[in-house]
């Protein structure tokens, strides 16, 4: 059981831990100056929902994503390596203060950091 992806998602609380972690992620972006300029004007809400999504589809939940492709959702942001590292970061953190155990949160960062060519374009 803690070897399937499923564990991963239960290991986080399933939607309610998940939604907690992705509101804590928000938070740290928030507060993040070299961040907060590539969020002006996104629609926060949507982009919390589509997250907690995507993730909870990431670590094997009954969830499907209902958003726009990777690629497409940060086209012409500008995202670069070192954004994108800093919002791993972020995720990161959020991720341990929710608890979740280590290889929970190297399951994620890994299978995240699988986006960061679709996502990255400076
Ligand atoms: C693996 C890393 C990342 C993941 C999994 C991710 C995931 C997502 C998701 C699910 C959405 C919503 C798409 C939709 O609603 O259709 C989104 C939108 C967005 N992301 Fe990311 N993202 C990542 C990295 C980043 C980085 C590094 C930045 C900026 C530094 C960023 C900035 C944004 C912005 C501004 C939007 C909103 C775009 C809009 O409303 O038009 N993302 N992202």
């Amino acid at each position: 059981m803690s070897d399937s992806v499923e564990g991963a998602y239960q290991a986080l609380g399933a939607h309610p831990g998940i939604r907690r972690a992705v509101e804590q992620f928000y938070d740290r972006i928030a507060a993040d100056t070299a961040l907060t300029p590539f969020f002006v004007g996104a629609d926060l809400d949507r982009l919390r929902t589509h997250q907690v999504e995507l993730l909870a589809a990431a670590v094997g939940g009954p969830s499907r994503y209902s958003g726009r492709e990777m690629a497409r959702a940060h086209h012409g942001l500008r995202i670069t390596d070192a954004a994108f590292d800093r919002v791993l970061g972020h995720l990161n953190a959020a991720l341990v203060d929710a608890g979740a155990d280590e290889r929970t949160i190297r399951q994620v960062l890994r299978t995240l950091s699988q986006m960061r060519l679709d996502i990255v374009e400076d």
